[in-house]
């Protein structure tokens, strides 16, 4: 099974308008919701992969049953702890006519050290030997950064596999946990080993740096530019399939889906990983917040090999 946790979703609501006006009532030209949150956006890519997973993490409120029941209908399990907050909402303004956006996101709700447990206790009953744990994104008010490290732990020493994509003190604690995947991307590793922009020249002295850091292994993800994959015995560059880029924003997200799938498989880091590449692109050659098809990621895995 593969378990995608979700600690500070998003109800993303976008609304499209003509232009901006200020201190006047602009008439929306059309709306979407979507479920925010890297977690969802594996479990997302994953069903459009036709690969189950149970969504992990908090939802409160009204926001949060709206999230439980999307989830729901697109076919993803969902096992929730619910907490007393509300589920934040993210609101993006998009102007077609002036192709500008404004995005505002909330915080999140306060979580309690209770509710915090609940989550734990869940994630205790789930564990399985050879199970995959996918963790990722922002966490909410009242989570401590060592919450990855805690449960990369718990995972890992159940036999079970995590994966790791965050950012900052929550990937630094995170990777000390060494989980069996981290994936930063470039601007997240640079930041979490304080490098230069000069000392990013030398890819494979950073790159020993950040396997010092705790992970078993590393993919950094370089957008258009590929990956590097950092093992103990492997450090190569690979290449990503040509597209035309309209969207890559959840791009880390849908390669983190391919590579699961993969690894869930059994397969290796390094079979795995064209798959990632091949996820990422599909995804970032979609506009919007749409995902990359099974049938794009088939035609564009010929590209990796
Ligand atoms: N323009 C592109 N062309 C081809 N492949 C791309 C492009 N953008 C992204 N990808 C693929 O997707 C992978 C992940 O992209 P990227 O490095 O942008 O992730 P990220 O910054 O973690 O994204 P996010 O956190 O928004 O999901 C890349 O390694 C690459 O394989
Ligand atoms: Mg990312």
């Amino acid at each position: 099974m593969i378990y995608t946790l979700t600690l500070n979703p998003a109800v993303d609501l976008e609304l499209k308008i003509e232009q901006f006006q200020f201190d006047s009532v602009s008439r929306a030209l059309g709306s979407r919701m979507d479920c925010g949150g890297k977690g969802f956006n594996v479990s997302r890519m994953l069903r459009n992969l036709n690969v189950d997973s149970t969504a992990m993490g908090f939802v409160g409120g009204y926001s949060g049953q709206r999230l439980k029941a999307t989830l729901t209908k697109q076919g993803i399990n969902t096992q929730f702890t619910e907490i007393s907050g509300e589920t934040r909402t993210n609101i993006s303004i998009v102007a077609q006519g002036e192709a500008r956006h404004i995005k505002v996101n909330e915080a999140g709700p306060e979580v309690s050290k209770a509710e915090l447990a609940s989550l734990m206790k869940s994630v205790k009953q789930n564990l399985k030997a050879g199970d995959w744990w996918v963790l990722g994104g922002s966490l909410p008010p009242g989570v401590d950064n060592r919450i990855y490290a805690d449960l990369i732990a718990l995972i890992e020493a159940a036999g079970a596999f995590a994966i790791l994509d965050s950012s900052g003190e929550a990937l630094r604690l995170g990777c000390l946990a060494k989980p069996a995947l981290a994936k930063p991307n470039l601007e997240e590793a640079q930041q979490l080993l304080a490098l230069t922009d000069r000392q990013l020249d030398d890819a494979s002295v950073w790159c020993a740096a950040l396997l010092n850091s705790g992970p078993k292994n590393l993919v950094v993800s370089l957008g258009a530019e590929g990956a590097l994959l950092v093992t103990e015995q492997d450090f190569s560059k690979v290449e990503t399939p040509i597209i035309k880029e309209a969207n890559p924003i959840g791009a880390g997200d849908s390669m983190v889906a391919g590579i699961v799938w993969r690894l869930s498989l059994g397969e290796s880091l390094q079979q795995a990983l064209p798959y990632g590449l091949a996820c990422g692109a599909a995804t970032a050659s979609r506009s919007g917040t749409e995902l990359g098809s099974l049938e794009q990621v088939t035609e564009l895995i010929k590209q990796c090999k």
